[in-house]
Order: C-alpha cells, then structure tokens, then sequence
C-alpha cells in the first residue's frame, strides 16, 4: 500500500487533510504523514493519529504520495528544489493543490519529471469551509495513470468531482485561474452592490436577501463576508482567503491576460482595491476587503460594526 503524505496546513490543507487522514483510517491503509512550516498547525491531524514528519524533506523520504497545499508559486519552486536535494524521488507521485501561475507547473512536472518522478497539477475550486466539508472541486492534470491512482484519494474524500484537464499541467492551473477572475471580480461586484446599498438607504440585508433569491448560495456567501465582518477578522483571527494569495491570483490573471493582448478591467479594478486595503489596514485581511476600500472611496469608515476597527 503507498504511504501517503501532505504538506501544508493552512485555511484550505488543514481541511483536506483530516478528511484524507479519515479516509485512510476508515479504509485501513497507513496513516497520514503529514508536515508543515509551522509545526504546531498539525496538532489536530496528530490527534486523529496523523505522523507528524519535522520537515518537507523528511516527509517526501516517507512518502510515495505527496500533496502539497502551500501559499505560492515561490514556496511551490522551494518544494521542488528539496524533494530533488533528497537524491532518490523516482517513483515518487507529486500532487500540489495550490493556486499557482501555469508556467511555474509547467517547470516543476519538467524537473521531477526529469528525476524519474510524476507530477499532477490539481488546483481547486471552494473556500476553506467547502475543504474542511471535503466538497472541493479539484481541476485535476497530469500523467493518466497516476490522475487514476489518485481518484480514489479525492473523490468523496477531500473533493465532490474532478475536472479532467489531461496530461498538460498547465491547463489545470489556467483553468483555476480563470476561475479566480470570476470569483474575485464578483466579490469587488458584491462589494460595490452592497456600499451602493448602504448609501441610497435600502440596507446590506435586503440586498443580501435579493443577492441570496436571485444568484444563489455563492453569491450569498460572499456578500456575508461582507455583512458578517469576515472581510476584516479580529486580530489574530486567519482569514478564510487572505488578502495577499487573491493579489497574487488576480496578478497571474491580469499578467496571462496581457500575454494573449487583453485587459481583464474588471480584476484591475479588484486588484487595486485589494492592494489599497492592504496598504490602509495591514496583512490579516480576506480577499474581499475590497470592500473596505470601496466603502472609503465613498466616504464611509473601512470598517464596519461587525469587522474588526483598527489595521
Ligand atoms: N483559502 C481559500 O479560500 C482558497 C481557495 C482555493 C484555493 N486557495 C489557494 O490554496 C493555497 C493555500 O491557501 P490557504 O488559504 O490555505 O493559505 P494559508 O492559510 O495562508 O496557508 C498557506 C500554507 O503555505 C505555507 N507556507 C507559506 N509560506 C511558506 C514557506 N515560505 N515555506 C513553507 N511553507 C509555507 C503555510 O505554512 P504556515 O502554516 O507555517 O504559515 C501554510 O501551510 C493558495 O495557493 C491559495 O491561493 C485558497
């Protein structure tokens, strides 16, 4: 039976992997091994009787099956270059969830490709609730006979479908992040429907209520980040999609867009107000803290009742 193991305990890999860890326990194989920067995130997968291994080197020496679930396109190149330090992968499967630019798949499915290992770009698509419920949808790419070996490990485990991207990695990544567009432009929609909402006197909940009839419960949810205050948590509190990862998709967007002689103005627009609201009120926001900075344009305070009140 393979080991399986996963790397990257935030918001969306804490989620996934408990829900593997369970699989792999209900169905008798061995436990999750499982690792992370910051050691003490896995202290609820050592509950569910996970093995912690210290570090990514030491987890990919143990493994056979590697997810990773990390912030960035530079985290993702760092991963790369360790599990080639350890000298022996061939064999090894790499599975990296993360959002990240479809070129930099493209280099690390080359590189471990190279050293006798496969490689399978599978983004997906849900907020970290959707992750801890094991309903994500993963965008899946890759060799077919390892995308096969690992169905049984997603679907109905950590994911409700598979989109089937092929063999080329780099499709998986494009279409997640064509998908992002979509999910950040609404959000920085929803947050202009609902201060225009406030400022002509209908109020957020009934145009919450209208949002919820008429678009449905996506639409619903981003507008109560909103409403709810999640847009800015309390300190010390991690946002459910922090400010900085949709900065860095909307950037991938806007930069593959411009490749193809396009602008996506409806992600340049997001983007500045993200990037404005980081530089007013500091790191720990959510991606839809766009909100704050369409508030402030128009001349209501960045915060609200129900977020926090200073950066
Ligand atoms: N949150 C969402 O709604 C959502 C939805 C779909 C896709 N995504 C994508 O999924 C990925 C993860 O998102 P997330 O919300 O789970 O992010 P997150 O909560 O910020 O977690 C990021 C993870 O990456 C690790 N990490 C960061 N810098 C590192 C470094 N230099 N070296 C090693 N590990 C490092 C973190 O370790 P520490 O715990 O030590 O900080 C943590 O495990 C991102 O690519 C994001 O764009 C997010």
């Amino acid at each position: 039976m393979s080991q399986i193991g996963f790397y990257g305990l935030g918001s969306m890999g804490t989620g996934m992997a408990l829900n593997l860890q369970k699989h792999l326990q209900d169905t008798k194989q061995p436990n999750l091994r499982y690792s992370n920067r910051t050691l003490s995130k896995g202290d609820c997968l050592k509950a569910a009787r996970g093995i912690e291994e210290p570090d990514y080197i030491s987890l990919v020496k143990s493994c056979d099956i590697i997810f990773t679930m990390i912030s960035n396109d530079k985290v993702l190149n760092e991963l790369v270059e360790s599990a080639l330090s350890t000298g022996s992968i061939s064999g090894k499967i790499f599975v990296d969830t993360s959002t990240v630019h479809p070129n930099t798949v493209a280099r690390a499915s080359e590189k471990l490709t190279k050293a006798g290992a496969s490689f399978v770009a599978s983004p997906v698509f849900g907020a970290s609730a959707v992750a801890a419920a094991g309903k994500l949808i993963f965008a899946m790419a890759g060799p077919k006979d390892t995308t096969e070996k690992l169905k049984p490990l997603v679907l109905n485990v950590m994911g409700r479908s598979i989109i089937d991207l092929g063999e080329e990695v780099s499709k998986s990544s494009m279409l997640k992040i064509a998908g992002n567009v979509m999910v950040i432009g609404l959000m920085e929609l929803i947050s202009e429907v609902q201060v225009f909402a406030e400022k002509v006197g209908l109020g957020t909940a009934t145009m919450e209520g209208m949002i919820a009839d008429m678009f449905g419960p996506v639409a619903e949810s981003y507008s109560k980040r909103l409403t709810t205050g999640a847009y800015a948590p309390p300190h010390g509190t991690a946002p459910g999609f922090a400010v900085s990862l949709a900065i860095k998709d909307a950037k991938h967007a806007i930069s593959i867009a411009n490749d193809h002689d396009m602008r996506l103005n409806v992600s340049e627009a997001a983007l500045s107000h993200m990037l404005n609201a980081r530089a007013y009120a500091g790191e720990s926001l959510d991606s839809s803290s766009m909100y704050g900075t369409v508030r402030h344009e128009s001349g209501l305070p960045f915060w609200t009742e129900n977020s926090r009140q200073s950066s």
